[in-house]
């Protein structure tokens, strides 16, 4: 960075200053990773100068040579890893991926019927702060045992025969446990609704074969990231089964013509030029998802999520779900603790352990202070960690928390953070 180090050494300093928090911190927000030095190189290349709106093949600017190679790239890869017909490369991210799939298939008014927000869902799938929820109408399934996680089937088939939504939707971000897709989609056929998975926090354990492929229990579409645990640049992605025609031409609204609809949604329904080294560091991130190692990797991330859980429990915590089956759990700490997650989130903050805090199943607290806090596994595993350091940062985690009134001891517990997190380099990061 010799020349912006010259040029705004303003910027300069914040970029070093985050490289070292990076470096020195570990990092258990279950949504965040850290891509390889070949992403972080597409992304500043010199496709961020080009304009490219349409399709390879079908644009609107000139001089769409490379860009037409590196988005087809991006896509065929994309499509052999999740084994679909059609894959839409453009969403500027996760949000605008999910956006699109409404207004390809919904009219105002329309009923989506998503999984509740306390319970694991996102945002994106219709909170009533988000402008979605004033256009279609939302409604909620749940967990039927929030000690087990197993979602309430039952309960899902009544709203979904009463409600009749257009858009049966299965996806979270706090949910530690796999939905059974099988049945999601039995019920959606039965009232005529189209699925939709928003595997946004677990793509990169779908296309390692880790967790099951919604696609291969007949879901229509799947929504994703690309930075989550498919460890690309920060992106979103839209990915479709039935028949792929021109994006640029209007086609009648069929199940069979999803991936064209949602084409012509993404542009020029929703967004503009699509941000073309956003699409050349995707297409290096799905090669390297494709490489056997990326298997081990996505298999290593679970099994350290299992062992941070099981070490949590035996300290005395209480987990959402009694654990996890994918990359994250979401610990009660109010039950653990008598604290809320904002405050714990700060105490580790202190000693460079990094968290966000999360609701948990009906919580009777804010949004801003809620009773949880969600752990995950994606970015530590990245950085070469296994299970004995997993066991390790869980006790660091309730050590923390118990002595939160003790500097001496945070002082202490800092230290040791640092000293193991130097053990471990970051990728792109001397
Ligand atoms: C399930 C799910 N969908 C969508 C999003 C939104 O993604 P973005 O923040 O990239 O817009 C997230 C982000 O956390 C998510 O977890």
């Amino acid at each position: 960075m010799s020349s912006l180090k010259t040029t705004d050494p303003q910027v300069y300093k914040f970029i070093k200053g985050e490289e070292q928090r990076q470096k020195l911190g570990m990092e258990l927000i279950a949504s965040e990773n850290y891509v390889s030095p070949s992403v972080l190189e597409a992304l500043g290349s010199v496709f961020t100068n080009k304009y490219s709106e349409g399709y390879p093949g079908r644009r609107y600017y000139g001089g769409q040579e490379f860009t037409d190679a590196v988005e087809s790239l991006a896509i065929e890869r994309a499509k052999k890893l999740f084994r679909c017909d059609h894959a839409n490369v453009q969403p500027l991210s996760g949000a605008p991926a999910n956006i699109a799939v409404y207004f390809a298939w919904l009219e105002p008014g329309d009923t989506v019927l998503g999984m509740d927000l306390t319970h694991g869902g996102h945002l994106t799938h219709g909170s009533p702060v988000t402008h979605m929820a004033k256009l279609f109408n939302f409604v909620r399934y749940k967990m039927k045992d929030v000690e087990t996680g197993e979602i309430d089937y039952d309960e899902l088939r009544k709203v979904a025969r009463k409600e009749k939504p257009k858009i049966i939707l299965a996806g979270f971000s706090a949910y530690p446990r796999e939905p059974d897709y099988a049945k999601m989609k039995a019920i959606a056929d039965e009232v005529g609704a189209i699925t939709m998975a928003d595997m946004a926090h677990i793509a990169g354990l779908i296309v390692a074969g880790v967790l099951k492929n919604p696609f291969d229990f007949g879901f229509n579409i799947i929504t994703t990231t690309t930075h989550k645990t498919l460890r690309g640049p920060r992106g979103g992605m839209i990915l479709s089964m039935g028949k792929v025609s021109n994006p640029l031409k209007a086609v009648e609204k069929t199940v069979e013509n999803l991936p064209t609809l949602i084409d012509r949604s993404v542009f020029p329904g929703f967004q503009g030029g699509p941000h073309m080294n956003n699409t050349a560091a995707k297409a290096v991130a799905f090669g390297e998802a494709m490489k056997p190692s990326f298997k081990v990797y996505a298999r290593q991330i679970v099994k350290n999520a299992k062992a941070m859980a099981d070490e949590l429990m035996k300290q005395g915590c209480k987990l959402i779900t009694n654990g996890t089956d994918n990359h994250l759990m979401v610990m009660d700490c109010i039950k653990s603790f008598g604290i809320d997650g904002k405050e714990v989130e700060q105490i580790l903050d202190k000693i460079g352990i990094t968290t966000s805090k999360s609701t948990v199943p009906d919580d009777p607290l804010p949004p801003f202070a809620p009773s949880g806090l969600r752990l995950g596994t994606p970015a530590m595993t990245t950085r070469g960690m296994k299970e004995k350091h997993m066991r390790q940062i869980a006790k660091w985690v309730v050590d923390a928390a118990h002595e939160r009134k003790n500097s001496k001891v945070l002082k202490k517990l800092k230290k040791e953070v640092v000293e193991m997190s130097l053990q471990f380099p970051v990728p792109g990061i001397k």
